[in-house]
């Protein structure tokens, strides 16, 4: 490989929030162990990016940011070589991330008590936008179906012709579940919000994050009509591992939404939203990085299959769902018989693995386990290790 994926910078008293919730769990400094939680990646950040901010601290005055057109078009032609999306530069509205983008749209584009679709179990900041906003959640359950989830198209077009419901938030491709959303998928999605008039706002983060074998399309991308019903949220802060640099571009096709939104933004947020620094950081990765993107897609791949196997030999109760997407690997370990809480107290106290816990996805994430696979395959194998010491006790 190119580039480096070996290398891990201990994150302890850095104000990591991943390894800050480790420690909470008393690993000590000496321990060689990483957390497998939180969705930011154990890799050291790609040397063009590197280079790009160490100019950037030499020659720039830290004042407020707009973004520039070459920005602009960097993140376009980005969309267009990557996923075939002709975007237009004005389109883009900067946001700090896209939970704070998709909480906006949610008081921008509803009133309280109206009714925003989710396809759960999904993406935890999703329900607070909803509910904290006191939006009514209108849930549309995935259907499992084996090691992957599918959409109830019968309860979906239910929920959505309610006259109360009045927006989606679509998370594609899908966290936890893993799965890309096919054409056929989507542009079943899109007819029934058309026809029920209910606004997409398409959480397209994990875009880039694609699997060998799958291909992810924009939702704004499929037609004109779905283009001018919908806010597409990205960024590059998953792909290129810059989520503290706190920089997104929400593409909003539609001049009269965009309008709204602008509105919106300049009573909330009268001053440039992002940084300087985080825009230059961007404007590196999608220019000079998708070689690097590529390697890091290879190491999460090796690393899902090592998960993959070693589950089907030593513990085949174990369902491990289909990573299509994502650095995010979703199991389900209720067949194990323990009670959520045991499967966490073991995790963290005899084995000293650390994920995200389902339960934090919504009710059908009970005693699934989230593995965060963006890391050197040596850490995988290890808590791998671990994970079979740990359990022998537990399981027949
Ligand atoms: C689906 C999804 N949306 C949004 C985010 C976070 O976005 P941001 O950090 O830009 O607010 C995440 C992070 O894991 C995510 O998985």
């Amino acid at each position: 490989m190119k580039y480096n994926f070996e290398t891990v910078h201990k994150r302890f008293n850095t104000g990591s929030k991943k390894w800050d919730e480790m420690v909470a769990h008393g690993v000590k400094e000496d321990e060689d162990i990483i957390p497998f939680s939180v969705a930011d990646m154990e890799f050291v950040t790609a040397p063009e990016i590197v280079d790009a901010l160490k100019y950037e601290l030499d020659h720039s005055v830290m004042g407020y940011a707009n973004p520039t057109k070459e920005y602009q078009e960097t993140v376009c032609a980005w969309m267009k070589k990557r996923h075939g999306w002709d975007a237009k530069p004005e389109w883009i509205l900067p946001s700090h991330g896209v939970v704070d983008a998709f909480f906006d749209a949610v008081k921008i584009y509803t009133k309280e008590g109206e009714g925003v679709m989710l396809m759960t179990p999904v993406y935890y900041p999703m329900y607070h936008a909803v509910q904290d906003t006191n939006r009514v959640l209108v849930d549309c359950p995935l259907v499992r179906r084996g090691n992957t989830y599918e959409i109830d198209f019968d309860d979906f077009e239910k929920k959505a012709a309610d006259e109360n419901t009045k927006l989606l938030i679509l998370c594609s491709p899908h966290n936890p579940c893993g799965r890309v959303w096919t054409r056929e998928e989507l542009e079943k999605i899109g007819n029934i919000c058309l026809k029920h008039h209910v606004l997409v706002v398409s959480d397209e983060i994990h875009f880039d994050l694609v699997m060998p074998g799958y291909r992810h399309i924009v939702y704004a991308s499929i037609s004109e009509e779905f283009a001018q019903n919908c806010i597409v949220c990205t960024a590059p802060s998953k792909t290129f591992n810059l989520a503290g640099l706190q920089t997104s571009n929400i593409f909003i096709p539609n001049e009269k939404l965009r309008n709204q939104y602008l509105t919106y933004l300049k009573k909330t947020n009268p001053n440039p939203k992002c940084n300087i620094l985080g825009y230059r950081a961007s404007e590196a990765a999608y220019k000079y990085c998708e070689e690097w993107l590529e390697e890091a897609i290879q190491v999460i791949d090796r690393n899902r299959n090592l998960v993959k196997d070693f589950m089907a030999r030593e513990f085949p109760q174990i369902d491990v769902i289909d990573m299509e997407a994502t650095y995010l690997l979703w199991m389900d370990w209720g067949k194990l018989g323990l009670d959520c809480k045991e499967l966490e107290r073991i995790n963290h106290e005899e084995a000293k693995l650390f994920f995200d816990e389902g339960y934090v996805f919504g009710a059908q994430g009970e005693c699934y386990e989230r593995w965060n696979l963006a890391c050197p395959t040596r850490y995988v194998q290890e808590a791998l290790d671990r994970m079979k010491e740990a359990y022998k006790n537990y399981v027949k």
